[in-house]
Formats: C-alpha cells, sequence, structure tokens
C-alpha cells in the first residue's frame, strides 16, 4: 500500500529499530540517560540553541513551550491556518489560557505590518501579547516555507515589544534544505523551535524542544506536568538519531517526489494546483469535475493500492515521505493519469 495521507505513516527502518534494540538508557527524568541526553545535544547543535529537550510529540512541544513563554490571559498570535489552531484540541487556550488572535496569511507567511499591529498597546482593557508563534513548513498551506528573512522581521518586531517568539518548527529540515540554508539560519532570532522526530524524519516517535538552558528548565518543569516524563526513552532518542543521521540527509528526495506529482496533476482537469505551494514534500490540491469527486478520487486510488483522504469536499493533500519510492511515485503518477485523464 503506498500510504500518501502523511508522513506520521512511516514505519521506523531497520537501522532505527536496531538502534533502539541496542539503545543505552537510564532514567531520564533524573536525566540520567546518555541516548536522550546526546539526541538533546545533537538536536540542539543542529538548531544553533543552548540545549534541547524530548517531548512525546509535536503537540506536546507547542503547548510546552507555550507554556513556559507565556503567562495565562496573555494573547497568542497566529497565523489563520496553523496547525495549532486547527488541530491542537484548543490546549493553547485549555492549558495555557492563551486567547488566540488569528491573522491571514499567504503561503503560510503573516504580513508583519498586521503582526505588529496585533500586539496591542499595553493599556487596561487590552490583553498583552505573550507570545507570536510560526510554522515551518506550514502544514495547512501545502508545506510551504517560511525563510530566514520573514522569519528574522517577526522575531524583530516581536523582540522590540517585548514579546517572544516560538515556531512550530514540525518539519524545519524540510524547510531548510528546500530553501537551501541551515536550519539553525530558520530560527537564529527564535525564543523557542520544536521539531518532529516522527514526521519526515520517520522516526516512530517523539519531538524536541530547544532554546536557551533558562527557557529549557521551564520547559522540562512543564513536561513534567503534563506526564511527559518519560524514564528509559533513550529507545525513542535512539530511533531520532537514526533520523537526523540517515533520513535528513535524503529529505530533498520527497522534495522530487513531490514535485514529479504534482507537475502530473496539474496537467490533468479539474484540477486545481497552485505549483508555487509545492516546496517541500506535500501536494496539496483541489478537484473540480463534474465526474468524480475528491471522495470518489480517493476511493478509485485505493483500487490502485494507494491510500489518500480528501481534506474537504473538494480538497486533498498528498504527502510524499520515505515509505513511497521513487517507483512508488511513478505508480501514483500512472494511477492519477489513468483516473482523471479523461473526463471533463
Ligand atoms: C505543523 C505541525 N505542528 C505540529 C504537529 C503535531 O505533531 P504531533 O502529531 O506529533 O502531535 C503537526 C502534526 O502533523 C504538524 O504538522
Amino acid at each position: 500500500m503506498i500510504d500518501l495521507r502523511s508522513d506520521t505513516k512511516t514505519k521506523p527502518t531497520e537501522a532505527m529499530r536496531q538502534a533502539m534494540a541496542e539503545a543505552e538508557v537510564g532514567d531520564d527524568v533524573d536525566r540520567e540517560d546518555p541516548t536522550v541526553n546526546k539526541l538533546e545535544a545533537v538536536a540542539a547543535e543542529l538548531l544553533g540553541k543552548e540545549t534541547g529537550l524530548l517531548v512525546t510529540s509535536g503537540t506536546q512541544g507547542n503547548i510546552v513551550s507555550l507554556l513556559s513563554l507565556t503567562e495565562s490571559g496573555q494573547k497568542l498570535i497566529l497565523e489563520q491556518d496553523a496547525h495549532m489552531f486547527h488541530y491542537e484540541r484548543g490546549g493553547v487556550a485549555r492549558l495555557a489560557g492563551l486567547m488566540v488572535h488569528t491573522l491571514p496569511g499567504r503561503y503560510g507567511t503573516m504580513d508583519p505590518e498586521e503582526v505588529e499591529t496585533a500586539i496591542w498597546p499595553d493599556e487596561i482593557h487590552r490583553a498583552p501579547t505573550g507570545a507570536v508563534a510560526l510554522e515551518n513548513t506550514h502544514n495547512r498551506a501545502g508545506g510551504t516555507c517560511l525563510s530566514v528573512g520573514h522569519t528574522n522581521d517577526i522575531c524583530e518586531i516581536a523582540h522590540r515589544h517585548g514579546v517572544p517568539v516560538h515556531i512550530d518548527g514540525a518539519r524545519i529540515f524540510d524547510a531548510a534544505v528546500a530553501l537551501g540554508v541551515e536550519a539553525r539560519e530558520l530560527v537564529a532570532d527564535a525564543d523557542s523551535v520544536t521539531f518532529c522526530l516522527s514526521k519526515s524524519l520517520g522516526a516512530p516517535v517523539g519531538s524536541v524542544i530547544c532554546g536557551e538552558a533558562a527557557f529549557i528548565t521551564r520547559a522540562r518543569e512543564y513536561r513534567k506536568i503534563l506526564g511527559g516524563g518519560m524514564r528509559q526513552a533513550g529507545i525513542i532518542a535512539a530511533a531520532g538519531l537514526v533520523a537526523l543521521e540517515q533520513e535528513l540527509p535524503r529529505l530533498h528526495e520527497d522534495h522530487q517526489k513531490a514535485r514529479r506529482v504534482a507537475e502530473v496533476l496539474a496537467a490533468l482537469p479539474g484540477v486545481r494546483l497552485d505549483l508555487a505551494t509545492v516546496q517541500t514534500n506535500m501536494v496539496l490540491f483541489e478537484l473540480h469535475r463534474d465526474d468524480v469527486t475528491a471522495m470518489q478520487l480517493c476511493e478509485r486510488l485505493a483500487g490502485y493500492d494507494i491510500n489518500a483522504k480528501p481534506r474537504s469536499e473538494v480538497e486533498i493533500r498528498f504527502v510524499l515521505h520515505r515509505d513511497i519510492s521513487f517507483s512508488d511515485t511513478e505508480r501514483v503518477c500512472v494511477a492519477l493519469e489513468e483516473v482523471l485523464g479523461r473526463g471533463n
């Protein structure tokens, strides 16, 4: 089965399973797990931050970061299609007590002037702004990248007003590869960043928060409160280290596969696809046909052993990843041409 639904569907590689079986472990709550300590150090080095903290998931990384950066009753400025706004069960409101102020984005990028205007002046009627959060790559925009310049601009504005910036970098390494920059450049001015081991990097579980030491000390406390102290977590970290060593250098291949599928799709009748959004491992498109709906397309693809899911009545997102080879990618292209090649 070729699973196009998400890069979260990847299975751990043989090298990951081997590393997990052989991992040296200890009690990570007491910081005694050498493999976790190593992963946190490697992650911090890659992102140019003082230190790192292994957490269970991207969602936990985001909420722990925001709990650590803000106070209840403050405001969080977010792009309106942010993962944190749509898909994290309202955790920032429920657990961190943050009021969310969303702003429109273009390819996931907010207008810096609008961000500055949204940081309301400090007066009796207004909620103070606790943080600005960015998402790179931007999931709902189709895996688009926020540039170094844009990120620096937002950080400069926020910091000028004394507001910290968090980056939800679930797929930050995809952005770095696509933009041809180091990941550390993309987060240089941010106060916190989380990235996921379990998405395009292909590990089975885990995310890492990176930031300065004082911030990570607070984050470690919140991780404990949320039940994220995992004891012999070295078995998770071991797979994460393999992911950073072996999978990071091949992320560009997923981008090539996504581009190939996107170009085939864009030429098919009734497909609306903005090729400018195809920057990393995702292909987001709409299907406008009388003879086949987005749901029916997915049903027909199942007949080709391809697993896909519509995101709305007309919208579908495909994600290319390590478990989809280049020849699988060609099979996807052939199937799409067969199903959509004829008709209106
Ligand atoms: C941009 C982004 N942030 C956060 C998450 C949450 O990660 P998790 O599913 O590990 O909680 C995801 C998940 O897909 C994501 O795409």
